[in-house]
Formats: structure tokens, C-alpha cells, sequence
């Protein structure tokens, strides 16, 4: 798909407004996450166009049981090798948990990540206290993606992992939340394990991009963690993901079928009410 006739690849790097474009369009964007040079350029090449280079390591990489061992200078490590290796893709980098409670601790991370990791935007997870540290980000010049839904840095207060906005309560303050994070200069949002519906309604409430994971079809682009998608995770493999290798001879294969099932809009397929 990627390098096909009728869709030919521009090879212009993405920037922040690109998403902002393909959301006016309805056009889907595409996401995974990258830890390394080489998979940065082989996803970049299979047409990914946003390469995050998630606190997720911890788990897939280090072996760690959660994200919270993740350390500032790991996260730069990573994006700068994922820096080198990609073109045109778009990459941004996970603040790691407890590394942005302040305002001046927040921005000292992100300089960090941007200058020395060289990363185009950072991931915080949160809203409610959270929003002020946004605030500063932006006005620092640092775009921030917000993630609400699932908060794995939270999960010893979570408890496990689970599907959010299945009450009404919860409901009104993830899109709340939303809403907030919008208002607060976000440029966009990652939305994990939210209930489709609310999902949808979320993103058709913001002008900023959404993008899903386990939270249905309808946000503007998706994201699954590489190592699921490829099958290669041991142990947990969650219910959202899909073994793209399936079937496939190759990675650059089950990637490419990834961008085109998410672009055509068949993944994550649609749940039908039963
Ligand atoms: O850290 C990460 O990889 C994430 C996933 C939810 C995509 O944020």
C-alpha cells in the first residue's frame, strides 16, 4: 500500500499541521510504537506516520512488569535512535512517570526530550492537575499529545487494566477531560481503552486529532504497541490488538496491511449491536 500507484508516498515530513489536515479530511492516521532505528525505518517506509516511542518499553523491551521503571534519559535514548532511523514519519515521546509532576519539572523533561532525543512532541498522561503543566508546556513552544482513558503510570491506583467510560459519571469527565485538554493547548489526544461510543463522541467534540487504542473505529487515527501487532509480546497479549504477521512473509508486509486496514477504516473493525 504504501508505495503503491495510486497513493504514491510523499516523502515531506509530517509535522503537527498534517494531523490537524487529515482530520478536516477525514483522512485516518497511523501510528505505532517504535523503540529502535531500524524498526523506525522500516515502519516509516510501510507509510506509519507517527512513530511514538512509548513508555511501553519498560514492558517489551526492558521486561519490566509496567511502564513506571522508565527513566527520562531511557526515553531519550530510544526516540534519538528512532530519530535517526525515520524520514518522513512524525515522532513523538512519552513523558515517564514522575517526570513532570511540576510545571518546571515538566518543562526541564520535554527540553530534554526535544533537544537531546530530538522528539517533534511529548505524551503526558492525566488531565485535572495535569492541565496547568500543559499550559507551561505550551507556552514553552513543546506540543504535548494528552492521553486520557487507561493511565497505565497510574494502574498501582487503577488496579488493572480495564475498558473506562462505561458509566455515565466516568463518561462526562473523560470528555470533560477532554474538552479540557483541548483548552488547554493540547495538540492531540491519545485515547486508551474508552468505550467506542464515547471515543467517537470525543473525538467528534474536539478539533484536535484522537487517536485510539481499544477505543473503537471511530477515533481519527489508531495506535497499537509494535510488539503486539507483530506477535512477538510473551504472556498478556490485550483483546484490542491483532497479530498482523498473521498470514504475512514479512514485517514491512504485516505493516503495510496495518496501514491499510486502519486507513480503509477495518481496524479496529466495527462492534455490531447485538
Ligand atoms: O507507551 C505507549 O506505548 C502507549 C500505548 C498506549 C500506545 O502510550
Amino acid at each position: 500500500m504504501a508505495k503503491n500507484k495510486t497513493t504514491p508516498l510523499s516523502s515531506k515530513p509530517l509535522t503537527i499541521n498534517s494531523f490537524s489536515a487529515m482530520k478536516g479530511e477525514g483522512e485516518k492516521i497511523t501510528c505505532l510504537t517504535a523503540y529502535d532505528a531500524s524498526f523506525a525505518g522500516l515502519l516509516d517506509e510501510s507509510g506509519i506516520e507517527i512513530l511514538l516511542v512509548g513508555d511501553t518499553l519498560g514492558m517489551v523491551v526492558q521486561g519490566q512488569a509496567s511502564t513506571l521503571p522508565v527513566t527520562v534519559d531511557e526515553i531519550i535514548y530510544h526516540t534519538r535512535c528512532v530519530v535517526r532511523g525515520r524520514q518522513r514519519a512524525f515522532v513523538m515521546a512519552d513523558l515517564p512517570f514522575g517526570s513532570y509532576s511540576t510545571p518546571t519539572l515538566a518543562i526541564q523533561t520535554s527540553s530534554r526530550i526535544l533537544k537531546e532525543g530530538c522528539a517533534e512532541m511529548v505524551k503526558l498522561e492525566g488531565a485535572g492537575s495535569r492541565l496547568e503543566i500543559v499550559r507551561h508546556l505550551v507556552d514553552q513552544g513543546i506540543p504535548v499529545c494528552g492521553h486520557i482513558g487507561l493511565l497505565p503510570q497510574s494502574i498501582n491506583q487503577l488496579g488493572g487494566y480495564f475498558l473506562h467510560g462505561k458509566t455515565d459519571e466516568s463518561a462526562r469527565t473523560i470528555l470533560a477531560d477532554a474538552k479540557l485538554l483541548e483548552e488547554a493547548g493540547a495538540s492531540m489526544l491519545l485515547l486508551e481503552c474508552i468505550e467506542s461510543g464515547l471515543a467517537a463522541e470525543i473525538t467528534g467534540s474536539v478539533t484536535i486529532p484522537t487517536i485510539g487504542i481499544g477505543s473503537g473505529c471511530d477515533c481519527d487515527g489508531q495506535v497499537l504497541v509494535l510488539y503486539d501487532m507483530l506477535d512477538i509480546t510473551l504472556g498478556f497479549k490485550p483483546s484490542f490488538s491483532k497479530n498482523f504477521m498473521a498470514g504475512k512473509g514479512s514485517v514491512s508486509e504485516a505493516v503495510e496491511a496495518y496501514v491499510v486496514d486502519v486507513k480503509a477504516g477495518r481496524f479496529p473493525p466495527r462492534k455490531v449491536k447485538k
